[in-house]
């Protein structure tokens, strides 16, 4: 795992991590600050977590920031960056009190706004659209927001490729294999997340000036960002498509890139020392 790596390199430059579960109320003179890290169960309780980080940033500086945390929790974020010019993955919204019409495409996903794991998602081919509108409707009845968008074969032929940006710099990159199989009931849990087979990638000028174009349309700018991962699928036509901007929970996968380490410890210990003012040494994810 990222600690694994991540807390030995922090060590090295004077940094104590200390892993610590969302929730708990932090802050001086304990940690300096916190970095958000593996926190993906957040999505049983968006609210609580939102409110967690704006109450934690009250006390301590917080990566990221807690806007951009609230901002990056719930996949509309995608309409503001398509709406900023970022070629997104093509979806239709549905929101609750709607229902599904007609879908122009053969095979399509369903999948929740507010998601992690490809948790509550599912690929359809055609007609009848019966199941897909039960899925749709057993995510907005509660009040959450579905999407449905072309089921992307490169997806599953080459996988979609996460590009991390740390410190600003375009760090490394992983490439995960496609989980959504035709006529796979959606999960209630995050296991096809976990159970995804992820191997090391080189990070390609094309990924990288797509990432980087990306996180400049994030709100604010992308110099407010300590980490992200930028997650890029290819299109009918070949081109790059965002498939999620994840600003919220990354984890880096340093063990496919361990030669990184390093510079990602420097980049939180550099982002420590500006935000605390330099004399802070504790950090937490
Ligand atoms: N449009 C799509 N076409 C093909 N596969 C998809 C599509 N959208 C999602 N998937 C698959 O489902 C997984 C989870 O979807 P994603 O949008 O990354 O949400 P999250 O990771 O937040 O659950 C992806 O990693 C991919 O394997
Ligand atoms: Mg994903």
């Amino acid at each position: 795992m990222d600690g694994d790596l991540l807390l030995p390199a922090l060590e090295q430059l004077g940094v104590t991590g200390i892993p610590t579960g969302w929730g708990a109320e932090l802050g001086p003179p304990e940690f300096d600050g916190a970095v958000i890290r593996t926190a993906s169960d957040y999505i049983d309780d968006p609210a609580g977590f939102r409110a967690w980080c704006v109450r934690t940033a009250s006390r301590m500086p917080l990566a990221n920031p807690a806007d951009i945390v609230t901002w990056n929790s719930d996949k509309r974020y995608l309409r503001d960056l398509e709406g900023a010019g970022v070629a997104t993955v093509p979806t239709l919204w549905v929101e609750p009190g709607e229902s599904l019409g007609a879908v122009p495409w053969g095979r399509f996903v369903v999948k929740p706004a507010v998601s992690a794991g490809a948790r509550s998602s599912a690929s359809y081919s055609g007609s009848p659209l019966t199941r897909a509108r039960e899925h749709v409707a057993a995510i907005t009845a509660p009040g959450g927001v579905a999407m449905v968008q072309p089921h992307l074969p490169a997806i599953d032929l080459e996988g979609e490729v996460g590009v991390y940006v740390i410190g600003g710099e375009v760090s490394h990159a992983i490439r995960k294999a496609g989980v959504l199989r035709p006529g796979a009931p959606p999960t209630s849990d995050l296991s096809l997340g976990h159970r995804q087979r992820v191997v090391p990638d080189l990070v390609g000028e094309e990924h990288a000036r797509f990432a980087r174009a990306v996180l400049d349309r994030v709100p604010g700018g992308a110099d407010r960002l300590l980490y992200a991962r930028v997650d890029v699928a290819r299109g009918e036509r070949g081109e790059l498509l965002l498939l999620e901007l994840e600003c919220i929970e990354p984890r880096l996968f340093l063990e496919h890139a361990p030669a990184r380490a390093g510079a990602v410890a420097a980049a939180f210990a550099g982002w420590l020392a500006r935000a605390a003012g330099g004399v802070g040494h504790n950090g937490c994810r």
